[in-house]
């Protein structure tokens, strides 16, 4: 079936029409909507004759050409398309179609949020709501229409300034909006409610006044003022960093409780998930404050690196993606700390990225091959296409990644562009050759670097000898050098000294001269690249780079190397002593001096996925037993030291300063450890019914769970009653739930069977299984098969409800690779099964074809 053919990057063809300006018309009706496209077409490959319109989902009402109604027997339609026969070469075209919202369960389209009508079009959702050229290239000009009843939908948002309302018959209203911007169908939005609205103003750096606004539930306006200066720090941002200020003179976010994904840039007119506009100190946790200024900052920030300068294809996703995910991390690391939002975006990379990049699904941050395309908003296109454009940035500087990115903007604003144009502004910017760090587009895989030092005594001379290998995957033809920044520190009693080396060949040697004695070697400082590292250190080394450092990055990265060592030897001899070297190592990072954010990062054990990563051929449940004793250990040998610094932290009042921050999140992982010890355990329950704040109580209710201490149903059971009317909060209560030790599958099956659960909202259906998937690996990965059964059962009743959802769960299944032979045969056999049911939808079917291949 064609709807099953994947589409090759190289088969890209430039656009034989386009689309210059769309009038359209949405007569609201939450069953038998009816919409009015009005196109200016113009061909641009003279020898065309058949204009193919994409289209899904859609009742065709009516096609005219000049005015000329089409009869039937005049136009080719089939489930995907309508197709054209044209003589002129430029021409009025216009399609009355109908849609149905309210039944609208996969959120692509127009769909119903609540009581409001919204629109998700990125990346083919254009085409359920008419029939057009529904690709990124094809840029035009848009006036919007919104007519519906003005009691039920006061207001009425789309694209772009307002330039008409009037009241229309039957109760009804009607607005128009024009966008002047051109731009692609992926970024049109409309949206029509009743809100509460919280309206501000910003005046940018050249003196323009912009209305910003946020619509909101009702009764949600509190909620919304830490997402309005959030905004207003990232406009501010963006024109201190890279010059660029807003365009249109209003900004509008709308927050929904239905979304696939996080947010949606569209032009003027952002749509949210709710979790990442609302948050205010009794409902959201420190995380949750920063989650919402990071991803408000990162729909902004698309207005420059996404709208104004967009993708050609879809293949060209992380042209867009990787870019913003990187201006949105820098903004980050700007406002907080910037080593510990380094921590925190490494730790998303190798707990998710990596896993990614070595399973059926691995693909190069530009793929190839796409059969879904919703299925490529991916760890890899976002996370490790940021970790590129951060390797640009070292390579070329500060100051060369600022000119070319003006350049990139001079050459390409108002246009469809490719990653190699990105690249090419950064190389011409800074003459720089950057061919080589190409490969880094077109090549999948994490690479491993291996690195050999010798240091001779006589002449004072220091020698690393560096290779690059690649893993080898089905999606590579062949594999290449490539580019590798290595910012490295030699610490030695006389100080430490930091270099960037360029490792360009398979293999390099670099040596150093004139060191009095032989230093201890950080590599990768701050991560210089996206890669694994195998690199011999002593113990010694490894505690000399945690205490002297000047690169925190690597002192975490230190600290997690000594835990992984530990973790991998108890899987190896489950009985063995925890070496007394790593407890005092803990002890000692326990009472140092220095920043307690930085402290509790290299506090935290590393989780099952990052362990499952570094692992060949192993049992799960030996993963989780070694966690299981390591941490069991450390609680235990420093009980009172955990104590002591929980104690010493602990705030009379709250405030979200950076200070208080850090402390709650060091006095939180001494919490977990102390869960672990019969004196203290009684502490997690007080703190719980002590909390004055969400960080405190939710960190309080899921140590209770994770160490299934006594009292955990009735905190359960009071926060359940205490937040029932909170959706967010509920989703969270559900995530906590999903973790449970005991009896896991019977409550399971009563958290499903609960009257606020339900798969059609993505943010629950996640909260629930998303979390026991990824974050109860010792039941999802039961001996017994049963977790795999659970998920697997829930995939395939979402295949029916929303397929774009589904194929995201479905992730931890297909990632099977690392796992010994029988578990790997009990996953794939609930893929298969999977496979085998009726009416599949394309995401799923891309992703367990390629699991079972
Ligand atoms: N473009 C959005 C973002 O990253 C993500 C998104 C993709 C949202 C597809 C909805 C659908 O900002
Ligand atoms: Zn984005």
């Amino acid at each position: 079936m064609a709807e099953f053919q994947p589409r090759f990057l190289s088969d890209y063809q430039s656009p034989a029409f386009t689309i210059k300006k769309v009038d359209l018309t949405f007569d609201l009706y939450d069953n038998d909507t009816l919409v009015t496209a009005i196109m200016q077409v113009s061909r641009i490959d003279k020898s065309s004759k058949q204009l193919r319109l994409d289209g899904e989902h859609l009742t065709l009402v009516s096609v005219a050409i000049d005015g000329q109604l089409l009869a039937a027997d005049q136009y080719q339609l089939d489930d995907s398309s309508l197709t054209l026969s044209i003589e002129q070469d430029d021409f009025t075209l216009e399609i009355e179609t109908k849609i149905d919202p309210e039944n609208n369960t996969a959120l692509e389209g127009l769909y119903k949020s609540g009581g409001a009508f919204c629109t998700q079009c990125e990346a083919e959702g254009f085409r359920r709501i008419t029939y057009f050229l529904d690709r990124p290239d094809v840029l035009a000009e848009y006036t919007t229409t919104v007519i519906a009843d003005e009691n039920v939908y006061p207001y009425l948002l789309a694209n772009g300034n307002k330039i008409a309302e009037s009241s229309v018959e039957n109760g009804r209203h009607s607005v128009t909006w024009h966008d002047p911007f051109p731009k692609p169908s992926y970024l049109f939005a409309l949206v029509a409610g009743d809100f509460d609205l919280l309206s501000d103003t910003y005046k940018t750096a050249s003196g323009r006044q912009v209305a910003l606004e946020i619509f909101v539930d009702k009764g949600n306006i509190e909620k919304a003022h830490h997402a309005m200066a959030s905004l207003k720090k990232s406009m501010a941002w963006d024109e201190q960093t890279y010059n660029l200020e807003y365009d249109l003179d209003i900004y509008m976010i709308v927050a929904v409780d239905f979304f696939n994904m996080g947010a949606m840039e569209n032009k003027g007119l952002n749509v949210f998930n709710s979790k990442f506009v609302l948050a205010d100190n009794a409902t959201a946790t420190d995380t949750d404050f920063f989650n919402v200024e990071a991803v408000i900052a990162h729909e902004y920030f698309h207005n420059w690196t996404g709208n104004r300068v967009t993708c050609r294809d879809w293949f060209q996703l992380s042209l867009k993606e990787g870019l913003t995910v990187f201006r949105d991390q820098s903004f980050s690391a700007d406002m907080h700390s910037k080593a510990v939002c380094r921590i925190q975006n490494v730790r998303l990379l190798r707990r998710m990225q990596f896993p990614e990049d070595a399973s059926p699904m691995a693909h190069p941050i530009r793929p190839e091959k796409v059969v879904e395309m919703n299925n490529f908003y991916t760890m890899t296109v976002y996370e490790k296409g940021a970790e590129v454009i951060r390797m640009l940035h070292r390579i070329v500087g500060d100051d060369g990644f600022k000119k070319g990115m003006a350049l990139y903007f001079e050459r390409h604003d108002g246009h469809a562009v490719t990653c190699d144009d990105f690249v090419d502004a950064m190389a011409d910017a800074s003459q720089v050759d950057l061919s080589q760090f190409k490969v880094w587009y077109e090549q999948a895989g994490t690479p491993t670097v291996k690195v050999e030092k010798q240091f001779d005594q006589a002449k004072n001379e220091l020698t690393l000898h560096v290779s690059q290998h690649h893993p080898d995957l089905p999606v590579n033809k062949t594999t290449k050098d490539l580019l590798i920044p290595i910012a490295i520190e030699l610490i030695t009693q006389a100080g430490s000294q930091s270099h960037l080396l360029t490792l360009s060949q398979a293999q390099q040697t670099f040596t150093f001269k004139h060191l009095e004695n032989e230093p201890v070697v950080a590599l990768f400082t701050d991560f210089s690249a996206p890669v694994k590292v195998e690199f011999e250190q002593t113990d010694q080394a490894l505690n000399t780079i945690i205490t002297d450092a000047k690169d925190e990055f690597s002192r975490w990265d230190a600290c997690q190397s000594l835990f992984m060592r530990e973790i991998f030897a108890l899987i190896n001899a489950p009985s063995k002593a925890v070496s007394a070297t790593l407890l005092a190592t803990v002890s000692s990072i326990l009472n140092s001096e220095g920043d307690n954010a930085l402290k509790a990062e290299m506090l935290t054990l590393p989780s099952f996925d990052e362990i499952a990563e570094l692992c060949d051929s192993v049992e799960p449940q030996a993963i989780c037993r070694a966690v299981e004793t390591l941490k069991q250990t450390i609680a235990g040998e420093l009980a009172s030291e955990f104590k002591q610094v929980f104690t010493s932290n602990q705030q009379t009042t709250y405030s979200k300063d950076a200070k208080s921050i850090a402390n709650r999140a060091l006095k939180n992982v001494c919490l977990n450890y102390m869960a672990r010890s019969e004196q203290y355990a009684s502490m997690v329950s007080k703190q719980y019914y002590e909390a004055d704040n969400m960080t405190d109580g939710i960190a309080a209710f899921s140590t209770a769970v994770i160490a299934n201490l006594p009292d955990l149903s009735a905190i359960s059971e009071h926060f359940a009653n205490k937040w029932k009317d909170t959706t967010l909060v509920m989703d969270k209560w559900y995530s906590v739930m999903a973790q449970q030790q005991q009896d896991t599958f019977t409550k399971l099956q009563a958290l499903l069977d609960s009257e606020s659960f339900t798969l059609h909202n993505p943010n629950r259906a996640r909260s629930l299984i998303g979390a026991f998937a990824m974050n109860n690996p010792q039941h999802f990965h039961c001996e017994s098969g049963q977790g795999y059964r659970f998920l697997a059962d829930r995939v395939i009743e979402l295949n029916a409800i929303n397929p774009q959802v589904a194929a995201r769960l479905i992730t931890p299944l297909i990632q099977f690779g690392r796992f010994d032979q029988a578990t790997q045969q009990k996953m794939k056999r609930e893929i298969s099964r999977i496979a085998s049911i009726d009416k599949l939808a394309r995401d799923l079917k891309e992703k367990v074809s390629a699991a079972l291949s």
